[in-house]
């Protein structure tokens, strides 16, 4: 038995010099300590010995076992370090990865392809500070301290004078400030509202217009915001001009459009009134003038205020304005 063993140890450790690669080295394993290996059948036979000669047997093949479990192990280690292993893994045929290929929000290509619209009827684009002075906000715009109107928009206050503007008319009165007549702006870009339900984000982004010229009249705005939704919608989308309040425009108006779901016929969207509020709108109030020290016998001018969360929530049929910021790739991935 023990010359056995010995023999056994030398051939095996002899045709592991020979094995070249991992599937070799595991045939030899297979062959000594497998279940029906050398190694095995000579454990399985020390019980046939005589009881004196059980105790040194059975420690000589256990040895023999442990040094040959070590080798293998060792070679197998050997051989996938070196050539075999790694580079034979490497499959070059194999395709790359794609890059995830972005694209523009969803929220910016609306406001992109509305932008677009007013440039083409000569407006420039202009744009301003998101943390914007009470002034601005507020105060220049026909709106002091302890008016009412501020209750109309929840506002976010950095400090006394300092806030995230609540609308983007502060630019109005920043642009008019630097230049005189004629105007033809649009300002698009994000505002802040302390307020988050299904049509409500604190941030939402909106886009102003401001056209101030000798004779511009109310009649002009109907042209161009008419325009405006025959352009962003369709020819066949029908506006209507609701009599209603803003501090620095007068007359104001807010403008409804056609419901785009159900064309008028009212549906969910529409609360089945078969009409939707898009934007507000009125001629400049002369007290917005005098701030800027433009003179309000000769110039007259419109403003507008066009929210496009809005106009992007009617133009893709969506039901819930937070999905937009949410980020879901799965949501955003459609547009
Ligand atoms: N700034 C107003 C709002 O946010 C909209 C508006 C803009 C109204 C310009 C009239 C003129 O609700």
């Amino acid at each position: 038995m023990k010359d056995t063993l010995e023999k056994i140890r030398h051939d095996a450790l002899k045709d592991l010099d020979t094995a070249k690669d991992p599937q070799a080295v595991n045939a030899l394993r297979t062959r000594y300590l497998g279940r029906k290996g050398a190694v095995t059948q000579c454990l399985r036979q020390i019980s046939t010995l005589p009881p004196e000669q059980r105790p040194e047997a059975g420690k000589l093949a256990n040895t023999v076992k442990k040094a040959l479990e070590t080798a293998f192990t060792e070679a197998l280690k050997r051989l996938e370090e070196t050539a075999g292993g790694p580079l034979e893994a490497l499959d070059v045929t194999l395709p790359g990865r794609p890059f995830g290929r972005g694209h523009i929000h969803p929220i910016t290509q609306t406001a992109q392809e509305a932008c677009d619209i007013f440039l083409r009827l000569g407006f420039e684009i202009v744009e301003g500070p998101n943390v914007e002075l009470d002034y601005y906000n507020f105060e220049a715009l026909n709106i002091p301290k302890d008016h009412p109107a501020r209750d109309m928009q929840d506002t976010f206050y950095i400090s006394k004078d300092v806030v995230l503007r609540t609308h983007t008319s502060p630019m109005q009165v920043r642009v008019m400030e630097k230049q005189p007549p004629p105007v033809r702006i649009i300002a698009p870009g994000p505002v802040y509202r302390v307020d988050s339900d299904v049509s409500h984000t604190p941030m939402f982004h909106q886009i102003e217009g401001l056209m101030v010229e000798e004779g511009i009249s109310f009649g002009d705005l109907k042209g161009i915001l008419t325009t405006f939704v025959h352009q962003m919608f369709d020819e066949e989308t029908a506006l209507r001009f609701r009599p209603s309040f803003f501090p620095f425009t007068e007359p104001s108006a807010e403008v409804d459009i056609q419901c785009v779901i159900c064309r008028g016929k009212g549906c969910r969207v529409c609360s089945r009134t078969g009409w939707l509020e898009v934007l507000g709108s009125g001629m400049v109030h002369p007290a917005v003038f005098e701030m800027v020290h433009y003179d309000t016998d000769r110039y007259t001018g419109f403003a507008f205020g066009v929210g496009i969360e809005r106009i992007a929530m009617l133009k893709y049929g969506i039901d819930d304005i937070r999905k937009f910021f949410e980020n879901d790739i799965r949501f955003l991935n459609q547009f």
